[in-house]
């Protein structure tokens, strides 16, 4: 059984689809703070609480864990304590029960490792790590913890350094890069966008399908060819928020962008704008599809389509405050 933590959030949605479409639908659990409901199997899970976690593993027959339960950077903010319990303490509970239960693990890192003091271009695996957020400094250690259980305890435990997400199925809740999924939703209903990054603001994104397969692409990987233990770097493309904004308006031409930036301007700051991925390249073969034009024409076409059949999702709804 594979078991996916914060399956209701915004990658966990898209990941579990996919993973029951290679395993069969039976053989992948959907957790998060409420039942995620839908097809397959489902249940809730606080992945603070180590017993119930051990007992679902233990009940299910969990052999792999997709740990994505977290609170993301702006909402870190707002609630560091939760933040560290969630992504550290959750995250320890898991790398706990690998080791003693044997479980193979996928765990998300952030460019949030990263702060003022990186290179902020074609920025190197291992480089100065010195996030400005509770949420980069619980990646951080994340990265640690994902380090010394593999290397000390031979916990098969990957992981990759995502940048900002850009999908159509579940909005984002509560992080930094959150504009550049928000500006679409704004495009198709023909609202007026207000952006809280500066215009020239220039991020690493990366489309979900681009996501799905670099998630399972690092998964099937031999063992023996994987050399990083902390966190893969890994690049989709980068681009600015006019640079985005541009985009949508040469397919719709009515769609407006103020700029009015926030307390989260200071977060994309000390971000690097693009990160060197050659050893995933290397390692495991990594290289993006998806490009601004075809990121840009595929989500028009289908959050069009979504929004046309439901147009109340809102991106500024998460489903849960604390699993986005
Ligand atoms: N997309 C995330 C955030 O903005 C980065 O890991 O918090």
């Amino acid at each position: 059984m594979i078991l996916v933590t914060g399956a209701g959030g915004q990658i966990g949605s898209d990941l579990v689809e996919a993973l029951r479409e290679r395993c069969g639908e039976d053989d992948v659990l959907a957790t998060d703070l409420t039942s995620p409901g839908g097809e397959g199997p489902g249940e809730a899970l606080d992945v603070t609480d180590r017993p119930g976690l051990r007992k679902l593993v233990e009940r299910r027959g969990v052999e792999t864990v997709y740990h994505l339960a977290g609170l993301l950077s702006a909402v870190g903010e707002k609630h560091p304590d939760r933040c560290w319990e969630v992504n550290v303490n959750g995250l320890r509970n898991v790398l706990e029960l690998a080791q003693s239960h044997g479980l193979r693990v996928f765990w998300p890192s952030s460019i949030a490792v990263f702060g003022p003091y990186t290179p902020r271009r074609l920025t190197p695996q291992v480089t100065v790590e010195d996030p400005r957020t509770m949420y980069g400094i619980t990646k951080v250690t994340g990265e640690l913890l994902c380090d010394y259980y593999a290397r000390k305890l031979g916990v098969d435990v990957r992981s990759l350094r995502l940048p900002g997400i850009i999908s159509y199925t579940t909005p984002p809740g509560g992080g930094t890069t959150d504009y550049a999924v928000e500006m679409f939703y704004a495009a198709l209903r023909d609202e007026a966008y207000t952006c809280f990054v500066r215009p020239e603001t220039r991020l690493p994104m990366m489309y979900m399908p681009d996501t799905l397969r670099a998630i399972l692409l690092l998964m099937d990987a031999d063992a023996a060819d994987l050399h990083v233990h902390s966190s893969y770097n890994i690049t989709g493309l980068s681009f600015s928020a006019e640079e985005l904004a541009a985009a949508i308006r040469e397919r719709r031409p009515s769609f407006t962008v103020r700029y009015e930036p926030d307390f989260r301007q200071a977060i994309a700051d000390t971000w690097p704008t693009q990160i060197d991925d050659s050893h995933a390249r290397a390692d495991w073969g990594w290289r993006p599809a998806y490009d601004l034009d075809a990121i840009v024409d595929d989500m028009l076409a289908k959050l069009g389509a979504r929004l046309g059949a439901n147009a109340k999702t809102s991106p500024s709804a998460p489903k849960t405050l604390v699993q986005p």
